[in-house]
């Protein structure tokens, strides 16, 4: 089936099987690596992308559910200011080593603090629980997301 749909502002036009993930879609028919494949089973959070807002797995979003929903990613965030301060707020702050869950935690943060921009570290906790790090430890990601938010606030500039 022909599915139209938006990608970080553009809009897109695919042939896809319904049934076929969106994760697949970003990444094969897209070429938007940015977004990963950990579990495929909605349990890691890697691949995790906004839908209307929303956080979602997209390992687990079939294509006949995206028809003219607005999908941000990890690719459209890196572009803008605000994923500029959370890329640099997360180097500073350790909050990276093989970074194989960083884009899905740069994504569940996006979303956070869209509707919170001052978070307390619980929130934070809280909104990152379904992303899974084998690396760090999760101290050194709050603090990043902590550093972000609030060099956002002080440079005025919207999540
Ligand atoms: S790859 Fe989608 S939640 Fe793990
Ligand atoms: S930095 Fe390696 S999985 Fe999180």
């Amino acid at each position: 089936m022909t599915i139209e749909f938006f990608v970080n502002g553009m809009p897109v036009l695919v042939q896809a099987d319904p049934m076929k993930r969106l994760l697949d879609i970003l990444r094969e028919n897209l070429s938007m690596a940015g977004t990963k494949e950990g579990c495929g089973e909605g349990e890691c959070g890697a691949c995790s992308v906004l839908m209307d807002g929303r956080l979602v797995n997209s390992c687990l979003i079939p294509m006949a559910q995206v028809e003219g929903t607005r999908v941000e990613t990890i690719d459209g965030l890196r572009e803008s200011a605000a994923g500029q301060i959370l890329s640099e707020a997360f180097a500073e702050a350790h909050s990276v080593q093989c970074g194989f869950c960083t884009p899905g935690m740069m994504m569940a943060t996006l979303a956070l603090l869209k509707g919170n921009p001052d978070p307390t570290e619980g929130e934070i906790r809280l909104a990152l629980s379904g992303n899974i790090c084998r690396c760090t430890g999760y101290d050194m990601i709050i603090d990043g997301v902590m550093l972000a938010a609030r060099r956002a606030r002080e440079q005025g500039v919207a999540w």
